[in-house]
Protein backbone atom coordinates (compact mmCIF):
# COMPACT_ATOMS: atom_id res chain seq x y z
CA UNK A 1 0.00 0.00 0.00
CA UNK A 2 1.38 3.35 -1.37
CA UNK A 3 1.52 6.29 1.44
CA UNK A 4 2.86 9.78 1.11
CA UNK A 5 6.11 10.65 2.54
CA UNK A 6 6.87 13.93 4.55
CA UNK A 7 6.40 17.68 2.52
CA UNK A 8 9.93 17.81 3.38
CA UNK A 9 11.10 14.47 1.78
CA UNK A 10 9.16 15.88 -1.56
CA UNK A 11 10.31 19.89 -1.27
CA UNK A 12 7.22 20.74 -0.64
CA UNK A 13 6.76 24.22 1.41
CA UNK A 14 9.34 26.45 3.41
CA UNK A 15 9.67 28.78 0.50
CA UNK A 16 11.73 32.01 0.42
CA UNK A 17 10.44 35.57 0.76
CA UNK A 18 12.75 37.59 -1.17
CA UNK A 19 12.47 41.35 -1.53
CA UNK A 20 11.74 42.98 -4.91
CA UNK A 21 13.64 45.96 -4.61
CA UNK A 22 14.74 46.36 -8.12
CA UNK A 23 10.76 46.02 -9.49
CA UNK A 24 10.22 48.48 -6.52
CA UNK A 25 12.56 50.43 -5.34
CA UNK A 26 10.28 52.80 -3.70
CA UNK A 27 8.88 50.50 -1.47
CA UNK A 28 9.03 47.09 0.75
CA UNK A 29 7.48 44.55 -1.46
CA UNK A 30 8.96 41.39 -0.71
CA UNK A 31 7.89 38.14 -3.06
CA UNK A 32 6.93 34.97 -1.70
CA UNK A 33 8.30 32.42 -4.60
CA UNK A 34 6.51 29.37 -4.66
CA UNK A 35 8.14 27.62 -7.75
CA UNK A 36 10.40 25.96 -5.75
CA UNK A 37 7.81 23.49 -4.78
CA UNK A 38 7.46 19.93 -6.20
CA UNK A 39 5.93 20.29 -9.58
CA UNK A 40 6.78 24.22 -9.98
CA UNK A 41 3.55 25.59 -7.57
CA UNK A 42 2.52 26.47 -4.50
CA UNK A 43 -0.38 23.65 -5.62
CA UNK A 44 1.59 21.38 -4.35
CA UNK A 45 0.78 22.32 -0.75
CA UNK A 46 -3.10 21.83 -1.59
CA UNK A 47 -2.47 18.27 -3.85
CA UNK A 48 -0.52 16.85 -0.71
CA UNK A 49 -3.02 18.20 1.77
CA UNK A 50 -5.99 16.91 -0.77
CA UNK A 51 -4.41 13.59 -0.71
CA UNK A 52 -3.07 13.09 2.69
CA UNK A 53 -6.98 13.85 3.40
CA UNK A 54 -8.16 11.27 1.37
CA UNK A 55 -6.15 8.38 2.52
CA UNK A 56 -7.12 9.30 5.88
CA UNK A 57 -10.71 9.09 4.86
CA UNK A 58 -10.60 6.40 2.53
CA UNK A 59 -7.78 4.35 3.32
CA UNK A 60 -5.25 2.43 0.50
CA UNK A 61 -5.77 4.65 -2.62
CA UNK A 62 -4.14 2.44 -4.93
CA UNK A 63 -5.93 1.59 -7.83
CA UNK A 64 -8.39 4.47 -7.80
CA UNK A 65 -8.99 7.79 -10.25
CA UNK A 66 -8.57 10.99 -9.53
CA UNK A 67 -10.22 13.87 -11.94
CA UNK A 68 -10.17 17.65 -11.40
CA UNK A 69 -10.19 20.65 -13.21
CA UNK A 70 -7.11 22.37 -13.41
CA UNK A 71 -5.55 25.19 -15.07
CA UNK A 72 -2.34 22.90 -14.78
CA UNK A 73 -0.76 23.36 -11.38
CA UNK A 74 -3.08 21.27 -9.64
CA UNK A 75 -2.99 18.54 -11.84
CA UNK A 76 0.78 18.40 -11.79
CA UNK A 77 1.13 18.36 -7.94
CA UNK A 78 -1.27 15.74 -7.96
CA UNK A 79 -0.21 13.28 -10.84
CA UNK A 80 3.23 13.98 -9.26
CA UNK A 81 2.30 12.57 -6.06
CA UNK A 82 -0.46 10.28 -6.95
CA UNK A 83 2.08 8.27 -8.30
CA UNK A 84 3.50 7.16 -5.24
CA UNK A 85 -0.06 6.27 -4.11
CA UNK A 86 -0.88 3.95 -7.08
CA UNK A 87 -3.69 6.83 -7.93
CA UNK A 88 -4.39 7.61 -11.48
CA UNK A 89 -4.90 11.40 -12.08
CA UNK A 90 -7.69 12.67 -14.85
CA UNK A 91 -7.29 16.51 -15.34
CA UNK A 92 -9.85 18.56 -17.07
CA UNK A 93 -7.75 21.50 -18.95
CA UNK A 94 -9.12 23.98 -21.50
CA UNK A 95 -7.11 24.91 -24.55
CA UNK A 96 -6.00 28.16 -22.96
CA UNK A 97 -3.79 26.58 -20.35
CA UNK A 98 -0.15 27.28 -21.46
CA UNK A 99 1.32 24.71 -23.73
CA UNK A 100 4.44 23.98 -20.94
CA UNK A 101 2.02 23.19 -18.21
CA UNK A 102 0.67 20.40 -20.93
CA UNK A 103 4.00 19.08 -21.24
CA UNK A 104 4.68 19.27 -17.87
CA UNK A 105 1.17 17.44 -17.19
CA UNK A 106 2.19 14.82 -19.42
CA UNK A 107 5.39 14.30 -18.10
CA UNK A 108 3.91 13.72 -14.23
CA UNK A 109 1.90 10.87 -15.59
CA UNK A 110 -1.62 13.50 -15.30
CA UNK A 111 -3.99 12.14 -18.35
CA UNK A 112 -5.19 15.07 -19.83
CA UNK A 113 -8.84 15.91 -21.00
CA UNK A 114 -8.92 18.75 -23.01
CA UNK A 115 -12.77 20.50 -22.70
CA UNK A 116 -12.55 22.39 -25.97
CA UNK A 117 -16.60 23.74 -25.59
CA UNK A 118 -16.85 26.46 -23.09
CA UNK A 119 -20.60 26.44 -24.54
CA UNK A 120 -20.90 30.60 -23.93
CA UNK A 121 -19.52 29.55 -20.65
CA UNK A 122 -16.61 30.40 -18.78
CA UNK A 123 -13.40 27.80 -19.78
CA UNK A 124 -13.11 27.30 -16.43
CA UNK A 125 -16.84 26.78 -15.45
CA UNK A 126 -17.03 24.15 -18.06
CA UNK A 127 -14.34 22.56 -17.05
CA UNK A 128 -16.25 21.98 -13.60
CA UNK A 129 -19.01 21.10 -15.55
CA UNK A 130 -17.49 18.15 -17.12
CA UNK A 131 -15.95 17.19 -14.28
CA UNK A 132 -18.69 16.63 -12.09
CA UNK A 133 -20.65 15.16 -14.95
CA UNK A 134 -17.37 12.36 -14.77
CA UNK A 135 -17.84 12.17 -11.27
CA UNK A 136 -21.52 11.19 -11.03
CA UNK A 137 -21.12 8.96 -14.11
CA UNK A 138 -17.86 6.98 -13.27
CA UNK A 139 -16.42 6.32 -9.79
CA UNK A 140 -13.76 8.86 -10.46
CA UNK A 141 -13.03 10.53 -7.24
CA UNK A 142 -13.27 14.37 -6.94
CA UNK A 143 -11.46 16.20 -4.75
CA UNK A 144 -13.19 19.40 -6.17
CA UNK A 145 -10.78 22.11 -5.45
CA UNK A 146 -13.10 24.81 -5.39
CA UNK A 147 -15.15 24.02 -2.61
CA UNK A 148 -12.79 21.18 -0.12
CA UNK A 149 -12.07 22.84 3.24
CA UNK A 150 -9.09 21.25 2.84
CA UNK A 151 -7.43 23.13 -0.35
CA UNK A 152 -7.91 26.23 2.60
CA UNK A 153 -6.37 24.43 5.13
CA UNK A 154 -3.11 24.03 3.46
CA UNK A 155 -2.30 27.15 3.53
CA UNK A 156 -4.02 28.24 7.00
CA UNK A 157 -1.13 25.27 8.39
CA UNK A 158 1.84 26.30 6.31
CA UNK A 159 1.93 29.20 3.80
CA UNK A 160 0.11 31.91 6.35
CA UNK A 161 2.79 30.69 9.46
CA UNK A 162 5.56 31.09 7.19
CA UNK A 163 4.47 34.54 5.70
CA UNK A 164 4.49 35.30 9.94
CA UNK A 165 7.83 33.76 10.49
CA UNK A 166 9.90 35.17 7.71
CA UNK A 167 8.38 38.54 8.54
CA UNK A 168 9.05 37.84 12.18
CA UNK A 169 5.37 39.00 12.53
CA UNK A 170 5.62 42.49 10.58
CA UNK A 171 3.58 41.97 7.64
CA UNK A 172 1.25 44.45 6.72
CA UNK A 173 -0.14 44.03 3.55
CA UNK A 174 -0.50 40.59 1.59
CA UNK A 175 -1.51 40.65 -1.91
CA UNK A 176 -3.18 37.10 -3.50
CA UNK A 177 -4.67 36.25 -7.06
CA UNK A 178 -7.45 34.43 -6.42
CA UNK A 179 -8.59 30.90 -8.45
CA UNK A 180 -10.56 28.80 -5.69
CA UNK A 181 -9.40 31.13 -2.99
CA UNK A 182 -7.32 28.56 -1.23
CA UNK A 183 -4.48 30.17 -1.06
CA UNK A 184 -6.50 33.82 0.04
CA UNK A 185 -8.67 32.40 2.54
CA UNK A 186 -6.36 30.09 4.18
CA UNK A 187 -3.50 32.48 4.54
CA UNK A 188 -5.93 35.66 5.71
CA UNK A 189 -7.68 33.03 7.98
CA UNK A 190 -4.18 32.55 9.50
CA UNK A 191 -3.10 36.57 9.44
CA UNK A 192 -6.56 37.05 11.28
CA UNK A 193 -5.12 34.96 14.14
CA UNK A 194 -2.38 36.62 14.62
CA UNK A 195 -4.03 39.83 15.84
CA UNK A 196 -2.13 41.90 13.61
CA UNK A 197 -4.03 43.90 11.56
CA UNK A 198 -3.06 43.05 7.96
CA UNK A 199 -4.87 44.11 4.81
CA UNK A 200 -5.50 41.08 2.82
CA UNK A 201 -5.62 41.86 -0.87
CA UNK A 202 -7.04 39.54 -4.15
CA UNK A 203 -6.42 40.05 -7.44
CA UNK A 204 -8.27 38.41 -10.27
CA UNK A 205 -7.86 38.58 -13.75
CA UNK A 206 -10.46 41.41 -16.33
CA UNK A 207 -12.88 39.21 -17.37
CA UNK A 208 -13.12 36.81 -14.29
CA UNK A 209 -16.31 37.87 -12.23
CA UNK A 210 -15.10 36.45 -9.07
CA UNK A 211 -15.70 40.00 -7.02
CA UNK A 212 -18.39 41.32 -9.77
CA UNK A 213 -17.56 43.23 -12.86
CA UNK A 214 -18.33 42.39 -16.47
CA UNK A 215 -17.41 38.66 -17.56
CA UNK A 216 -15.20 38.28 -20.45
CA UNK A 217 -12.32 36.06 -21.90
CA UNK A 218 -8.65 35.91 -20.25
CA UNK A 219 -5.74 33.18 -19.61
CA UNK A 220 -5.92 29.77 -17.58
CA UNK A 221 -2.88 31.12 -15.84
CA UNK A 222 -4.10 29.55 -12.36
CA UNK A 223 -6.69 33.16 -11.15
CA UNK A 224 -10.41 33.85 -11.97
CA UNK A 225 -14.01 32.02 -12.00
CA UNK A 226 -17.06 32.84 -13.31
CA UNK A 227 -18.23 33.83 -9.30
CA UNK A 228 -16.85 33.19 -6.25
CA UNK A 229 -16.36 29.87 -5.23
CA UNK A 230 -17.78 28.08 -2.38
CA UNK A 231 -14.82 28.11 -0.30
CA UNK A 232 -15.03 31.71 -1.30
CA UNK A 233 -18.67 32.41 -0.33
CA UNK A 234 -17.87 30.80 2.97
CA UNK A 235 -14.22 31.78 4.25
CA UNK A 236 -14.27 35.20 1.81
CA UNK A 237 -15.04 37.40 4.07
CA UNK A 238 -10.65 37.56 5.50
CA UNK A 239 -10.57 39.68 2.03
CA UNK A 240 -10.33 43.20 2.65
CA UNK A 241 -9.92 44.90 -0.80
CA UNK A 242 -9.61 43.31 -4.30
CA UNK A 243 -8.46 44.69 -8.00
CA UNK A 244 -9.02 43.43 -11.13
CA UNK A 245 -5.31 42.90 -13.64
CA UNK A 246 -6.02 42.43 -17.13
CA UNK A 247 -3.78 39.78 -18.66
CA UNK A 248 -1.66 42.11 -21.17
CA UNK A 249 -0.72 44.56 -18.49
CA UNK A 250 0.23 41.11 -16.29
CA UNK A 251 2.45 39.77 -18.80
CA UNK A 252 3.94 43.03 -19.49
CA UNK A 253 4.73 42.78 -15.78
CA UNK A 254 6.49 39.09 -15.68
CA UNK A 255 8.72 40.50 -18.60
CA UNK A 256 9.55 44.07 -16.53
CA UNK A 257 10.56 41.30 -13.35
CA UNK A 258 12.43 39.03 -15.09
CA UNK A 259 14.13 42.14 -16.63
CA UNK A 260 15.01 43.55 -13.27
CA UNK A 261 15.39 40.85 -10.61
CA UNK A 262 17.41 37.76 -10.63
CA UNK A 263 13.74 35.43 -10.92
CA UNK A 264 11.18 35.50 -12.94
CA UNK A 265 7.61 34.77 -12.14
CA UNK A 266 4.62 33.77 -13.55
CA UNK A 267 1.53 35.70 -14.63
CA UNK A 268 -0.70 35.19 -11.46
CA UNK A 269 2.48 36.51 -9.89
CA UNK A 270 3.39 39.31 -11.66
CA UNK A 271 -0.83 40.30 -11.33
CA UNK A 272 0.05 40.47 -7.40
CA UNK A 273 3.24 41.77 -7.73
CA UNK A 274 2.07 44.91 -9.75
CA UNK A 275 -0.95 45.71 -7.22
CA UNK A 276 1.90 45.13 -4.19
CA UNK A 277 3.86 47.62 -5.72
CA UNK A 278 1.29 49.86 -6.22
CA UNK A 279 0.60 49.74 -2.26
CA UNK A 280 4.00 49.71 -1.27
CA UNK A 281 4.67 52.82 -3.22
CA UNK A 282 1.48 54.79 -1.76
CA UNK A 283 2.17 53.03 2.25
CA UNK A 284 6.34 53.25 1.98
CA UNK A 285 6.54 52.12 5.41
CA UNK A 286 4.53 48.90 5.13
CA UNK A 287 5.56 45.14 4.47
CA UNK A 288 3.89 44.15 1.31
CA UNK A 289 4.24 40.50 0.30
CA UNK A 290 2.79 39.32 -3.15
CA UNK A 291 2.43 35.57 -3.14
CA UNK A 292 4.16 34.22 -6.57
CA UNK A 293 2.25 31.11 -6.83
CA UNK A 294 4.67 29.94 -9.99
CA UNK A 295 7.38 30.83 -12.63
CA UNK A 296 7.78 32.50 -15.37
CA UNK A 297 9.09 28.85 -17.41
CA UNK A 298 5.66 27.90 -17.14
CA UNK A 299 4.31 30.50 -19.65
CA UNK A 300 7.34 31.33 -21.59
CA UNK A 301 5.40 30.70 -25.15
CA UNK A 302 3.08 32.85 -23.91
CA UNK A 303 5.02 35.38 -22.48
CA UNK A 304 7.28 35.45 -25.43
CA UNK A 305 4.36 35.34 -28.08
CA UNK A 306 1.95 37.86 -26.77
CA UNK A 307 2.09 41.82 -27.78
CA UNK A 308 1.96 44.05 -25.32
CA UNK A 309 2.38 47.68 -25.79
CA UNK A 310 6.00 48.58 -24.50
CA UNK A 311 5.84 50.52 -20.98
CA UNK A 312 2.42 49.84 -20.42
CA UNK A 313 3.06 48.75 -16.94
CA UNK A 314 4.77 51.82 -15.87
CA UNK A 315 1.70 54.49 -15.05
CA UNK A 316 -0.97 50.71 -14.36
CA UNK A 317 -3.15 51.92 -11.28
CA UNK A 318 -5.62 49.67 -10.13
CA UNK A 319 -8.82 50.68 -8.33
CA UNK A 320 -8.63 48.63 -4.68
CA UNK A 321 -12.56 47.89 -3.66
CA UNK A 322 -13.69 45.78 -1.22
CA UNK A 323 -15.44 42.90 -2.27
CA UNK A 324 -19.52 43.28 -2.61
CA UNK A 325 -19.86 39.67 -1.74
CA UNK A 326 -23.96 40.57 -1.24
CA UNK A 327 -23.79 41.18 -4.92
CA UNK A 328 -21.81 38.26 -5.95
CA UNK A 329 -22.62 35.23 -4.09
CA UNK A 330 -23.66 32.36 -6.60
CA UNK A 331 -20.33 30.81 -7.86
CA UNK A 332 -19.69 26.85 -9.11
C1 LIG B 1 -0.44 30.12 -10.86
C2 LIG B 1 -1.62 30.19 -9.95
N1 LIG B 1 -1.96 31.36 -9.42
C3 LIG B 1 -3.03 31.48 -8.62
C4 LIG B 1 -3.82 30.41 -8.31
C5 LIG B 1 -5.03 30.60 -7.43
O1 LIG B 1 -4.91 29.94 -6.23
P1 LIG B 1 -6.22 29.50 -5.44
O2 LIG B 1 -6.89 28.44 -6.27
O3 LIG B 1 -5.71 28.98 -4.15
O4 LIG B 1 -7.07 30.69 -5.28
C6 LIG B 1 -3.50 29.17 -8.84
C7 LIG B 1 -4.34 28.01 -8.60
O5 LIG B 1 -4.24 27.01 -9.25
C8 LIG B 1 -2.37 29.04 -9.67
O6 LIG B 1 -2.02 27.87 -10.22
Amino acid sequence: MGSLRRTEEYGIGMTGLVPARSFCPEGRLFIKREDGNLGGSIKARTAYFILKDLCRRMGDLAGLTLIESTSGNLGIALARLGADLGVRVLCAVDPTVATEKLAMLAEAGGEIRMVHQAGGRDFRAARIAYVKKQAEETNCIWPNQYSNEVGMLAHEATTGPEIWAETNGLVDIVVVSVGTGGTICGIGSFLRSCGRDVLVVGVEPVGSIIFGGEPGPYLSSGAGLDGPSPLLQRHGSVIDLYAKVADDLAIAACREFAAKEPFGIGITGAASALVGRQLARLHPDKLVVAIAADGAENYRTIIDSLHVQPNIVRNAEFRLLPPAWEHGLGGV
